[in-house]
């Protein structure tokens, strides 16, 4: 029996009954009957039968369209810009048309700073990190090169300035060391004679600023002649706004809600809809964005038993600061019931060997959301006839998107991400080329695994929201 007929009958059994599903169990290996209808009860053919219903409004032409407009029409939408703002409202108004209750989350970012450095009485050229907070200190510098953990190690580095170069590590992750080995501030001097680079922490114990790589070396030197003594002043940053669409869809059954209490489970699905500066974002992420509207319209309707939420997050790219934001919002009971978050971040990619979906946790193990990618895989491969494989097999450890801020509430959190399958152990080098480039645009994007990519997270989703 071959893929198609299989799947047609399926379709005519669960239209015609939905108790008698006998004949899956003569399906070929490539449908495995246990995560499709063996042991069908009456509750899981009206899981079948909804999930065909999601399966068949999927539409490609419109998900395309939800990409051209937020990477195309609005283009980049760096965090706190008016097009940031623009791609919050164009989301808003998806959810809106679709009648869920949808409402802007509007939250804090900060700024940068002024920064004032001064050595033997010469102000240097300056720039204060983003992220850092206000000070005004005057102490003794410490080479900690290239600071890394290992710069810091035996050295006294309390209310002391740490002096980095920049390279080879992040900045976050320079900072975020020289914080941890108590420094009082840090200065960074360039790599290159390219002048001072803005550069960006997250940590906001310590204050950082970049100096030039000329004025670096001075001070260096003269480190090696005695103590040498800095005045590092950071203003206090200015106060930015960004935004998180968040649409709920309320359980029901038979089309009819459920009472309103607050112990039912809750399921979000997350993905960030800002960009870097001079990338459209096409894949990362107006196309995590695009799905998530559309699993919103295919599910429009159907019974679920949880809540659902969506979240479209802002500042991402600026340190997931939209999740952490959102997460921060929620009071303890509403943490308490959320039992799964889905995160979409690069799904589309037309990058053709980034051809798998792959699913990571942050912290490298399975969960709720990896148990139901993999069965949505294998149900998948019955309920459909696509070309398009679908897999959904877990994939190991990544963090740096809105999944690390559910995570660390506690709550059993994924990302989704199209990689090259050869690479995927290494995520950071099995994704597109583009990435992060202005070549992120439309004419590097596929539909096709959009569509893909709405079909195995609004399956896994729709098990996750009727899961006992
Ligand atoms: N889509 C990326 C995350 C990503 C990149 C996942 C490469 C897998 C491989 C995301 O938008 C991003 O760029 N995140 C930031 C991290 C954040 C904490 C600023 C990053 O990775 O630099
Ligand atoms: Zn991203």
């Amino acid at each position: 029996m071959n893929k198609k007929f299989i799947s047609l009958m399926m379709t005519l059994a669960l239209t015609v009954s939905v108790t008698t599903v006998a004949f899956a169990e003569k399906s070929t290996s490539t449908c495995d009957n246990k995560s499709c209808l063996v042991h069908a009860t009456k509750k899981s053919n009206e899981i079948i039968k909804a999930q065909n219903v999601l399966l068949n409004r999927v539409n490609e032409k419109r998900v395309y369209e939800d990409v051209v407009k937020l990477s195309s029409d609005i283009g980049p939408r760096v965090s706190t810009t008016d097009e940031e703002h623009q791609g919050a409202l164009y989301i808003k108004s998806q959810f809106d048309k679709l009648g869920y209750k949808a409402e802007i989350q509007e939250f804090d970012v900060m700024g940068r700073s002024v920064s004032k450095v001064t050595y033997n009485g010469q102000t240097l050229t300056s720039n204060a990190f983003s992220g850092a907070g206000a000070t005004k200190i005057n102490a003794e510098i410490v080479d900690c090169g290239l600071g890394y953990a290992s710069d810091f190690e035996g050295k006294d580095l309390s209310g002391k300035i740490a002096l980095i170069e920049r390279g080879t590590i992040t900045f976050v992750e320079k900072v975020s060391n020289a914080t941890k080995a108590g420094a009082a501030a840090v200065v960074m001097y360039n790599n290159t004679d390219a002048g001072v680079t803005p550069g960006q922490q997250y940590s906001k114990d310590v204050s950082a600023v970049g100096i030039t790589r000329a004025d670096g070396l001075v001070l260096k030197e003269a480190l090696k002649e005695g103590s040498v003594v800095l005045s590092v002043e950071v203003g206090e940053p200015p106060v930015n706004k960004s935004w998180n669409v968040v649409a709920t869809m309320k359980p029901s059954t038979n089309g009819n809600k459920k009472d309103k209490n607050d112990s039912q489970d809750i399921v979000c699905v997350t993905a960030h809809m800002d960009s870097v500066p001079l990338a459209p974002g096409a894949n990362d992420n107006a196309s995590g964005s695009a799905a998530m509207i559309e699993i919103a319209r295919s599910m429009k309707g159907l019974d679920i038993d949880k809540e659902l939420r969506f979240i479209a997050c802002g500042s991402e790219e600026v340190g997931l600061l939209g999740s952490e934001a959102y997460v921060d919002s929620l009071s303890d009971n509403e943490k308490h019931r959320i039992i799964a978050n889905f995160n979409m971040d690069m799904v589309a990619t037309g990058y053709d060997p980034c051809n798998e979906l792959a699913v990571y946790t942050n912290n490298g193990s399975e969960n709720t959301v990896t148990e139901a990618m993999k069965n949505a895989g294998k149900k998948l491969s019955c309920l459909t006839t696509d070309s398009v494989s679908y897999d959904g097999t877990y994939d190991g450890e990544m963090g740096s998107s809105d999944h690390v801020s559910f995570e660390n509430a506690g709550i059993a959190s994924a990302l989704f991400i199209n990689v090259d399958s050869k690479l995927k152990d290494n995520p950071r080098s099995a994704i597109e080329p583009y990435y992060h480039k202005p070549e992120d645009n439309i004419t590097n994007f596929s539909s096709e695994r959009l569509v893909r990519t709405v079909k195995l997270v609004g399956i896994a989703l729709y098990d996750t929201l009727n899961a006992k």
